[in-house]
């Protein structure tokens, strides 16, 4: 069934009353549209935890690092929609601008520590962004459960942080990555590759499998790395951000995997930004 698609706040506030009356859960699945089956592997856990479901999209512009890359940001609704349609959510939130900045809109929320490293230095703002519209939309919708991808971890962890120091009432819950067959992890920003970009981007993903294996058998990460870096500019990747062992609870740098550790990496593919980020 082709969900209701809801454009205003009022509207959302009247849809979502008689649940909260009844005291259903009420899931949210936050996005920014083009629709993948990692997106949809969201919606699916949505559905497994909560009584209502609600996707919300919107290209948030306070979370863009420039004007090019959010106007390139690629806008897909109508076909957004027909994805999401064998899944029968309660409703699809598009809301405008305006209602949520509406003018003299002056608040800004801002994790501190999770976002001093790795993308809260390459991308300056860009947490401060995600941090504010997410607590907006975990208001408005009145979500008492929230779904993020593991993909974008440190998100996951800000957005995690954010809910319990404010005391939103919202369980934030992490999803495995969801990949393409030759191991990509899904993207909206895959869209923006071209045809030659997308057989080279796989090679990220498996320059990260080589260094957990390597950890794994106990290597040092410096080699690894540096092995890795070589390889990656080889394949084609101009500008290797960060390629970091880090510890999973607080995102401090890790030399070896003496705790529960993540890898990550965002690199840039022929002007495409691509993240990742693996368990070792
Ligand atoms: O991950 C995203 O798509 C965005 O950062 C989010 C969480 C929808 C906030 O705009």
């Amino acid at each position: 069934m082709i969900a209701p698609i809801i454009r205003t706040l009022p509207e959302l506030r009247a849809t979502t009353k008689p649940w909260q009356l009844a005291d259903k859960r009420i899931g949210v699945v936050p996005t920014m549209g083009a629709l993948h089956d990692g997106h949809l592997s969201l919606v699916a856990e949505a559905k497994k935890h909560c009584d209502h479901v609600i996707v919300t999209i919107f290209v948030n512009p306070k979370q863009f690092n420039s004007e090019e890359d959010l106007k390139n940001y690629p806008r897909t609704e109508e076909d957004d929609a027909r994805k999401l349609e064998r899944f029968d959510v309660d409703a699809i939130y598009v809301p405008d601008g305006p209602q949520i900045y509406p003018d003299g809109f002056s608040t800004t929320v801002s994790v501190a520590g999770l976002t001093d490293v790795m993308d809260g230095v390459h991308r300056p703002g860009h947490f401060d962004g995600v941090a504010t519209v997410v607590t907006k939309l975990f208001t408005q919708t009145s979500a008492t459960d929230a779904f993020f991808g593991e993909k974008d971890f440190q998100q996951l962890q800000v957005v995690t942080r954010l809910a319990r120091d404010l005391d939103l009432g919202t369980t934030v819950h992490g999803c495995p990555t969801i990949r393409e067959i030759d191991g990509l992890a899904m993207s909206s920003r895959n869209l923006l590759l071209s045809d030659r970009a997308r057989v080279k981007a796989p090679a990220l993903f498996e320059e990260m499998e080589i260094i957990a294996a390597g950890l794994t058998a106990g290597d040092p990460f410096s080699d690894l790395h540096a092995v890795a870096v070589k390889r990656l500019k080889a394949a084609g990747f101009t500008d290797i951000e960060y390629l970091d062992l880090r510890s999973a609870d607080d995102l401090t740098t890790l030399d070896a995997p003496t705790r529960p550790a993540r890898l990550f990496a965002a690199a840039w593919l022929v002007g495409v930004r691509l993240i990742d980020n693996i368990a070792v």
